[in-house]
């Protein structure tokens, strides 16, 4: 089946499927195989501490993948840049962006504070430019600022915490409402009903974060793949880490980790989420040969 939406259109890949940004782990080895198997990978550039050693991955990301690609910018906070002078401001990315650029990156991710100042130089490039936030304001605010696709996370997802964030089927519905830019879902996404609801309520593509890190090309450790699949997420405990914001600086992993029963391979995880949602569809009388949103 063809899979058609304005983010297929935009980024020419094969899914409507973009890999979440990892600090830590947002590299070559990892997002290679994602886009091989046909979403869009992203190499995260908070990784890399100089523009040597970024350009460096991204010449490995090209040795590993002729697919299409994305970099993300994670940006700190006003609150986290005054304590911590190392912290990644926008200005910081800058020549991280003209790299990029030069090697033909088309994409580019903005995520955890605005980001305006690089989403304008993104666009003065001719590039695309996708804001991910947890909160509808900050969503309608990067869509004024001219952000061509946002990624919403609902409080079900990893990643930075909003005490206002709302879930991921009120941020999809909602935002299909009320902005007009295409959306991405994201938070507790992992199966292939995550994935086709998640188009149903109006998105124009799926981000996985804790569902890829139980892969074999995840570089998170063996032991820390295991504890997740292992994740019992109707637990007391981690479900005040995840709805109660009690997670005393410490991140964990989405409930997306209830649907990891095993530690598959990027491409048989793909391969999975696309195949049975391939499968629903037909038992539900889809007949065409073209899942289209366009
Ligand atoms: C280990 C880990 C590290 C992450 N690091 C970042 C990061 O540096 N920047 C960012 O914007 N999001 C980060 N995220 C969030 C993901 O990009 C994505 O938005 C989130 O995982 C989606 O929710 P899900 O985990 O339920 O799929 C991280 C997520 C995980 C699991």
């Amino acid at each position: 089946m063809k899979w058609r939406t304005k983010f297929t259109e935009i980024t020419k890949v094969q899914y409507p499927v973009i890999m979440g940004a990892f600090a830590g782990l947002g590299r070559a080895s990892f997002a290679a195989p994602f886009s091989n198997a046909g979403g869009l990978g992203i190499i995260t550039a908070l990784n890399f501490n100089s523009a040597e050693r970024f350009k460096k991955e991204l010449k490995a990301m090209k040795d590993l993948t002729d697919k299409p690609f994305g970099v993300n910018f994670t940006i700190a906070p006003p609150m986290l840049a005054k304590k911590n002078p190392k912290a990644r401001t926008e200005e910081t990315y800058f020549d991280f962006l003209d790299i990029a650029v030069e090697m033909g990156v088309e994409v580019f991710t903005t995520s955890a504070y605005q980001a305006k100042k690089l989403g304008e130089r993104i666009h003065e490039y001719g590039c695309y430019w996708f804001h991910k936030c947890s909160v509808m304001e900050h969503a309608l605010s990067a869509e004024r600022a001219g952000a061509d696709m946002i990624t919403l996370v609902g409080v079900e997802g990893t990643g930075f915490k909003n005490p206002l964030q709302q879930s991921t089927l009120v941020n999809i519905t909602m935002g299909n409402k009320l902005l007009d830019i295409p959306l991405i879902a994201a938070g507790g996404i992992g199966n292939a009903r995550g994935f086709l609801a998640s188009l149903f309520m109006g998105a124009s593509a799926v981000c996985f974060g804790t569902a890829i890190m139980a892969t074999k090309e995840c570089p998170a450790s063996d032991k820390l793949k295991k504890r997740l699949v292992n994740q019992d997420i109707f637990e007391e405990e981690y479900y005040q880490q995840i709805y109660h914001h009690q997670l005393k600086d410490k991140s964990i992993w989405s409930p997306a980790a209830g649907h990891c029963d095993e530690v598959l391979t990027i491409k048989e995880f793909m391969d999975k989420i696309i195949g049975e949602a391939e499968d629903l569809l037909i038992e539900w009388g889809f007949k065409k040969e073209q899942f289209n949103t366009l």
